[in-house]
């Protein structure tokens, strides 16, 4: 599986509930790179989606314990264990913190945007993979730089 992620300085993803900053670019390339594809994510980061509505062009693969809770276009799964019996290996997981930290050890590529800033009060946050000696960098593009913010590809793999 992949997974594909943006992250500041610290590995920082999200504060109180959404993204820390959106980058159009990254969300153009997010698009690109899942469309097609399953996506796995958490029932939190479906609800940072426009309208809490599941994306366009791509299963989504919802993770939730809460009862009842089936939002139209999406499947839902109560455990990790059901979810992976349905998710194919082209699947990509897309958050949040949750997701990431339960589905890391099943993903073999890791597309992260790293953002060139910190975040003050940032609360959750992705695994420093530059810490993990089982990742290594496999692309890494040129610094680039939208409306003052600077940010970089780095292509992970394992
Ligand atoms: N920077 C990025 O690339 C990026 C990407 C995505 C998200 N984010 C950020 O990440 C934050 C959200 O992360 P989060 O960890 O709080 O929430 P999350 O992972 O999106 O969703 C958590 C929810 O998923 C369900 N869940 C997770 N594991 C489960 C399991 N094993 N079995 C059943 N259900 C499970 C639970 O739903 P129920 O409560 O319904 O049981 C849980 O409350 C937000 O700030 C968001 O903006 C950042």
């Amino acid at each position: 599986m992949n997974l594909i992620v943006a992250v500041d300085q610290s590995w920082a993803i999200g504060k109180d509930g959404d993204q820390l900053v959106y980058i159009p670019e990254d969300l153009k390339r997010f698009k690109s790179l899942t469309t097609g594809h399953p996506v796995i994510l958490g029932r939190r980061t479906l609800a940072t989606f426009p309208g809490g509505r599941p994306l366009r062009g791509r299963r989504n693969l919802i993770l939730s314990g809460s009862p009842g809770f089936a939002p139209e276009g999406a499947e839902v799964f109560s455990s990790l264990e059901a979810l992976l019996a349905a998710a194919p290996a082209d699947s990509f997981v897309i958050g949040g913190a949750s997701v990431y930290a339960a589905l890391l050890d099943r993903c073999d590529t890791a597309y992260v945007t790293k953002i060139g800033r910190s975040f003050l009060g940032a609360d959750c946050f992705f695994p420093n993979l530059d810490a993990l000696p089982e990742w290594r960098i496999a692309e890494e593009s040129p610094e680039l730089e939208e409306n003052g913010v600077k940010f970089r590809y780095v292509t992970y793999r394992r």
